[in-house]
């Protein structure tokens, strides 16, 4: 039977999935696996279901001499070596489709707390701060009639928009491939910056959209408009979004994701108008459960010789 690593836990029904056809070896541990103990583990394993929490770089690989499916439990797959992935030959996987709702969701609870001011007030309640209710406090932004401006026009981004929609919002998007559509604008990534009342993010994280939100980006934001970010810490510059935070040049931001996960940039922890979310956007029973569980069917069809289901492209 083939072996599979799991570098972390995975619903049971997701391990008796491989355990009717491989050896699974799960990483029980609290937190990520430590690199010491993947490169001794992934010796002689088959397949890798690698969560986002580890690198897997070329040095694991050359561990893994076995491997022939790294399958991974996640969309963005910025933690794979892929090009050295595919110099040895090795599959990498992703998990698409399955986590596109529940990260839309949690993209627009994130675009809600930051309008409405949800995290200060909450904040201001429980410190037992709020004395009484009047016409003028602690008023927000109304969606509708707004843009929101996704950057990056993929499939969470277009389930942002259809919610967009809902709150009658105008949506404008960026896309490397912009089509004719009759309910939403294609624009540059600057127009959108200029235009937009809410700017959600939706790039991948890749060399090109490493800091693509930077101090030069948000300069070119309303200062009346919120920035969101629910795809990867990194394609925004944490230190200069805290610089346009203190010259007011944005109304707010909100954040699932970070440059140094789990570190948060200490400039962001005092500012009202900043929403922090740890890492949540796909964190539901059901998204997670279906991606592990997309995660080893890839990696079973590709262990029995199969095309994978969800190969990263
Ligand atoms: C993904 O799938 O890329 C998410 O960030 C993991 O929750």
């Amino acid at each position: 039977m083939p072996r599979v690593l799991i570098t972390g836990k995975v619903p049971s029904s997701v391990v008796r999935r491989l355990e009717a056809h491989c050896e699974v070896d799960m990483y029980l541990g609290d937190g990520p696996i430590p690199k010491a103990e993947l490169l001794a583990r992934v010796a002689g394993a088959h397949g890798l279901l690698s969560l986002i929490t580890e690198q897997i770089d070329a040095e694991v690989m050359a561990a893994g001499t076995d491997l022939r499916v790294i399958a991974n439990v996640a969309v963005g797959y910025n933690n794979v070596d892929v090009a050295a992935a595919r110099t040895r030959g090795i599959t990498v996987t992703n998990t698409p489709d399955v986590l596109t709702e529940a990260t839309a969701d949690f993209t627009w609870a994130l675009l809600l707390a930051v309008t409405r001011r949800l995290g200060e007030g909450e904040r201001l309640v429980r410190s037992g701060g709020w004395t009484r209710w009047a016409l003028d406090f602690m008023l927000g932004m109304e969606l509708r009639g707004k843009q929101l401006g996704i950057v990056g026009y993929g499939r969470i981004g277009k389930a942002v928009a259809v919610r967009g929609r809902a709150f009658g919002m105008r949506i404008a998007y960026t896309s490397r491939t912009p089509q004719l559509l009759a309910d939403a604008e294609a624009m540059s990534v600057d127009q959108v910056l200029a235009t937009s009342d809410v700017v959600s993010l939706h790039v991948p994280l890749t060399p090109e959209t490493t800091h693509l939100i930077g101090k030069t980006a948000l300069t070119k934001m309303k200062r009346s408009a919120y920035l969101v970010n629910t795809t990867r810490g990194p394609v925004v510059d944490e230190a200069a979004l805290v610089w346009a935070l203190e010259q007011h040049l944005i109304a707010g931001a909100a954040l699932d994701v970070y440059e140094r996960e789990p570190e948060v940039h200490p400039g962001l922890l005092p500012f009202e108008n900043v929403v922090l979310a740890p890492h949540l956007g796909s964190a539901t029973v059901e998204t997670r459960t279906a991606m592990a569980d997309l995660a080893a069917r890839n990696a079973l069809a590709v262990l029995a010789g199969e095309p994978a289901l969800t190969p990263v492209p």
